[in-house]
């Protein structure tokens, strides 16, 4: 076992540490008042090879491992995570969704432009009465030859409005329940395909949230994910990783509030001396410190997993589950050491304690986590 990164894991690492800070933090507080989506920031991820980080380079990705996804979702949500979901979304719901089931002809029409960073992408399960029951889709994908005529509406879309390529899960044929799901490539423009207004939003406020309504939208038969009926194991096996990315971003916003609170309480003085000096204070920094730090070991055993093609379902859900808890708990914590400059938007710490709660709710609830992780314990 090496406790130990390579040196393009450290190299990643740093660039992505590096952009947090010259390109995120400016104009991080604005954007989350003013809900306004980190357009700029994100094409420029894409310059840096951040929106398709495990493609391989022949589709248009930078062919890095799981490992150095983890590592750089943690620095980019250590300052904004409402650019960091836009990163977790393309890379591990969307490309990998394409390059592990997609045809060669989907791979080139769509990966190719999603992995550069030149297109984004949305992932579209959930609805407005089917979230964690997620084999209950209203939505309908009718088989009519050489297309598939799809009615409905999806809920909560991440990166809604400004996506190009949406990977759609319907229902084709319900006799068949979740057997009987298809998932489909769904492109901007189509006729019939409208997008809803953005969500106004406790957390991750940057970031672009919309429902999406479907009237006989008519998808080429060769939009299809997979053999008929593939689609709902299609989502279920994407979420595995999608829940990496989800867990790292949880870790990155924890470590970003610890980071804060750690050299706030070196300056602030209070009763003739540092803060930091108070045994109460030390005690919420070592259980933070502990913390984050089982929460970063679950992500990357997880991201490990992935990388040695072992199965990663438990450790994923363990990781983003652990991770999420993490990031409220030490949140809430940073805010408190801060005392009242860490409820004014300033500090950052606020803001960093609402991007947590989406975390536990986001690519399954920590209720839906404790599903996964309970059946596949008591297998
Ligand atoms: N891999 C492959 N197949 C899987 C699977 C996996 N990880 N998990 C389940 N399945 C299969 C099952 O084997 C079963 O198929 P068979 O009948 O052929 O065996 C089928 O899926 C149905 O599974 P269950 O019987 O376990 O279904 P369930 O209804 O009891 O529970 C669930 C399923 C785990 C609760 C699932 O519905 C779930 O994960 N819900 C949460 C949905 C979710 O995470 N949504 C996230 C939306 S994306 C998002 O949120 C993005 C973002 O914010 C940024
Ligand atoms: P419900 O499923 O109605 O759950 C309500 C409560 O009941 C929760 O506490 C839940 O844990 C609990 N519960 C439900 N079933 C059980 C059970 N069996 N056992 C125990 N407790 C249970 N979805 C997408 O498809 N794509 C996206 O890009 C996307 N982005 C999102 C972005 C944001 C900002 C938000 C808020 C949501 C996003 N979602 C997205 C949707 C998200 O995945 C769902 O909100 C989530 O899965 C929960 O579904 P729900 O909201 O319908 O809650």
């Amino acid at each position: 076992m090496h406790f130990e990164f390579s040196e393009e894991q450290l190299m990643i690492r740093q660039a992505a540490r590096d952009f947090a800070q010259t390109e995120l933090k400016p104009g991080v507080i604005e954007r989350d008042e003013h809900q306004k989506f980190p357009a700029e920031q994100v094409k420029k991820m894409g310059e840096l090879g951040f929106l398709g980080m495990m493609v391989p380079p022949e589709y248009g990705g930078s062919g890095m491992d799981a490992i150095s996804y983890v590592l750089v979702m943690e620095e980019l949500s250590k300052i904004d995570a409402s650019a960091s979901v836009v990163v977790s979304v393309n890379n591990s719901l969307v490309c990998y969704g394409l390059e592990k089931y997609g045809t060669e002809e989907q791979k080139r029409k769509y990966l190719v432009a999603l992995a550069s960073g030149e297109k984004i992408g949305a992932f579209c399960l959930s609805e407005p009465e089917a979230g964690s029951d997620a084999t209950s889709q209203h939505t309908t994908a009718v088989d009519m030859g050489d297309h598939y005529l799809l009615n409905g509406t999806k809920n909560w879309i991440t990166n809604g409005g400004t996506a190009s390529t949406y990977l759609v899960i319907a229902q084709t044929d319900p006799s068949k329940k979740h057997h009987g799901i298809n998932a489909l490539i769904v492109e901007k423009g189509m006729e019939g395909f409208t997008v809803g207004p953005k969500e106004n939003k406790l957390g991750i406020r940057g970031s672009d949230t919309h429902s999406l309504m479907f009237t006989d939208v008519k998808v080429p038969k060769e939009n299809r994910i997979g053999e008929d009926g593939f689609g709902f194991k299609f989502a279920m096996k994407t979420l595995e990783g999608g829940r990496i990315g989800i867990a790292a971003q949880a870790l990155g916003i924890a470590s970003g509030a610890y980071e804060l609170a750690l050299e706030y309480s070196k300056q602030r003085k209070a009763f003739g001396k540092t803060i930091s000096d108070l045994q109460a204070i030390q005690f919420k920094l070592a259980d933070m410190a502990t913390q984050i730090e089982a929460a970063r070991l679950l992500c990357l055993k997880a991201a490990w997993l992935k990388d040695h093609g072992q199965p990663y379902a438990q450790a994923s859900s363990m990781a983003k589950l652990y991770a999420s808890e993490v990031a409220m708990r030490t949140t809430i914590e940073a805010v408190q050491i801060h005392g009242g400059y860490g409820f004014v938007k300033e500090y950052h710490v606020e803001r960093l304690m609402r991007d947590a709660k989406i975390t536990q709710i986001y690519e399954g609830t920590s209720e839906i986590q404790r599903i996964v992780i309970s059946r596949e314990v008591l297998k």
